[in-house]
């Protein structure tokens, strides 16, 4: 959501923040900008739509000599995605420019009162009020970063910011405020920028800055302050392990077909630490700091919610934890009640989501200790919980989650292990069969996952061309029903829903007819015979079906139109066979129907809005 990154060094400028704004695409966006300050002057370039129009525009232009300049892709908050909404924004009086990810809520009443001191406005932004409200704070021959500084204070909201002035032609001024913000530390030059791989081809040093953190870079230097007060903040760089390759589509043609195929690595990535095939033992060593929860709260959004789903009946039958699951949207406005023995467990791949963030702040404010399960290094979940669990499963840059949910199953099962152990409710035989399946399970994923994805395509291309289409299943199947729905509707735009198969009769299988297909997850655990019923209704009213289910087995036969076989795993584990079928349908369908696969409309990688 909103993609930023500020520059300042040696090298030419612009070349460098177009490419850092590519990095970023995967945010998802709908306009992009660029500023550079070349002979004591501030340009700014804007254009709608994807960067390559951003580019054109600047292929005619001089601007070799910048050495500073700053770039943003937008999504659209306030106003419609067009070039004069775009980013960045001048102020009327002063000629400071800024970019802005985040929404400033108090912008209206600001805007008013700049208004009625002659600031004048060519934009429906908020971004476009901030930059306004900083000129406004400034005395004439005061020091920016005070006006900064000033001006932020009264914002109310959220926001990444950075910023320019002609004054200063060599300095980038940035804060942050609940949405992502990062410090890169060079030689020579230093970044600030929304994520890592903005910056990553040039420096691995990077600083993690906290809300409330305002900083200045030059060439040479870099320094944090404290927002309230301006009083330095001393940090040290982190260096960063990983490399672009990681960040890149090594050969695969989308991000997400890549990240699809990295899940047996996330699977095993996740497991070191956790699981000891030789003893056959299990634990997460993080939920040591924590006492036993009386009972769970799980609160996460999309994806990351349908991993929590999936996980609450294994904690509630291995660990004996009472589990609730909640959509943090619904959880924060509710005035939830919560029990002092009761733990709250945020799922976050990017640890940016703006509603998880607040259920995490409300569950804190209300005395519970909060668990983070996130994917992102030090970001603002993983900062603000009281213990953090990494999935480790790299970066994720398609828009559409896969190895993230992948990943947090993996940990939610083993936390449920290690509940389970520490409560005494474990039986022995379900910890040795689990640790067992999780060591065997990458390469059965792998060798598995190029089947799964020709026999994708094929049904992708029989079904795709339908209005809607259900995803069904019962148990552990429900939560992944609802993600195959989500995922079709997120990238192919095709209508899906996903239902708990047993409530279909009470009302959604009026929808059902021939041109109406099903996908009934039926995999040949204990629910099977439960769900055939439910399948064989649907084929009563002449419902084309497709079954997702184990190879053929006396007393587990099933007829459908479309049989598709995944491999046999051990109880909880078929999610793993059963979740990259429905990833690599949703991918297929995208594709045959020649979506935006990575980049799906509307939608961002990172939803810092509420
Ligand atoms: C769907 C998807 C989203 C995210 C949701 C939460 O493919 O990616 O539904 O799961 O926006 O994001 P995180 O996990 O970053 O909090």
């Amino acid at each position: 959501m909103c993609g930023i990154i500020g520059y300042t060094g040696h090298r030419p400028a612009v070349p460098l923040v177009v490419e850092g704004l590519r990095r970023l695409e995967y945010r998802g966006y709908d306009s992009s900008g660029v500023c550079f300050a070349q002979n004591n002057e501030l340009r700014v370039v804007r254009a709608e739509g994807k960067l390559r129009l951003l580019e054109d525009k600047l292929a005619v232009m001089e601007h070799s000599l910048a050495t500073t300049a700053m770039g943003h892709t937008r999504w659209a908050t306030h106003g419609a995605p067009t070039e004069d909404n775009a980013h960045p924004h001048r102020s009327s009086k002063g000629d400071l420019c800024l970019v802005h990810n985040g929404i400033i809520e108090n912008y209206q009443e600001c805007k008013s009162s700049l208004i009625a001191k002659g600031f004048r406005f060519s934009s429906e932004t908020d971004t476009e009020v901030l930059v306004n409200c900083v000129a406004d704070e400034r005395a004439p021959g005061g020091s920016l970063l005070e006006a900064f500084a000033r001006a932020l204070r009264k914002a109310i909201g959220a926001y990444a910011v950075a910023l320019i002035s002609p004054e200063e032609p060599d300095t980038v001024y940035a804060a942050r405020h609940s949405a992502p913000l990062l410090l890169g530390v060079g030689a020579g030059e230093n970044f600030v920028a929304s994520d890592i791989p903005a910056f990553l081809p040039y420096t691995r040093d990077v600083v993690f800055l906290k809300d409330g953190e305002i900083v200045r870079i030059t060439p040479s230097s870099w320094e944090v302050f404290s927002l309230e007060d301006l009083r330095p903040i001393a940090k040290q760089p982190r260096r960063i392990e990983w490399d672009l390759q990681s960040a890149q589509k090594g050969g695969f043609r989308h991000f997400m077909l890549k990240e699809i195929y990295e899940q047996p690595r996330a699977v095993t990535d996740c497991a070191a630490g956790r699981v000891d095939a030789a003893l056959l033992d299990a634990r997460v060593p993080e939920l040591d700091a924590l006492p036993f929860p009386g009972r769970l709260r799980i609160v996460a959004c999309g994806t990351s919610f349908h991993a929590g789903l999936w996980a609450m009946p294994l904690i509630e039958s291995w660990a004996g934890i009472p589990t609730a699951v909640e959509i943090a949207s619904e959880f924060r406005y509710r005035d939830p009640l919560l029990t002092p023995d009761e733990l709250v467990l945020v799922i976050s791949q990017s640890g940016e989501t703006a509603d998880t963030l607040a259920a995490l702040r409300i569950a804190r404010h209300k005395g519970c200790r909060v668990l983070g399960l996130c994917n992102a290094l030090g970001s603002s979940i993983a900062r603000e919980a009281d213990v953090v669990i990494y999935t480790q499963a790299g970066p994720e840059i398609s828009v559409a989650s896969t190895k993230a949910m992948s990943s947090q199953m993996i940990v939610l099962l083993l936390m449920a292990l290690h509940w389970g152990k520490a409560g005494g409710a474990l039986p022995g035989e379900t910890l040795r069969q689990a640790v067992t399946g999780i060591s065997t399970l990458p390469s059965l994923l792998e060798s598995a996952l190029p089947g799964i994805q020709a026999e994708a395509r094929t049904f992708a291309a029989r079904y795709s061309s339908c209005d809607g289409m259900f995803f069904l299943g019962r148990g552990q199947c429900y939560p992944l029903a609802l993600e195959g729905a989500l995922k079709v509707k997120e990238l192919s735009y095709i209508h899906a829903e996903g239902y708990a198969a047993g409530e279909m009769k009470h009302g959604p299988i009026a929808l059902i007819e021939p041109a109406f297909p099903s996908f009934f997850l039926a995999p040949h655990d204990e629910l099977f015979p439960k769900t055939k019923s439910n399948l064989e209704e649907v084929q009563a009213r002449r419902g084309p079906v497709i079954a997702l289910t184990n190879p053929p087995r006396p007393g587990m036969e099933l007829r459908a139109d479309d049989i598709w076989i995944l491999p046999e795993a051990w109880g909880p584990l078929e999610a793993f066979l059963l979740l990259p079928a429905l990833q690599l349908f949703s991918y297929e369908a995208a594709t045959y129907l020649g979506k935006d696969v990575d980049q799906p409309r509307n939608l961002a990688k990172s939803v810092t809005v509420e």
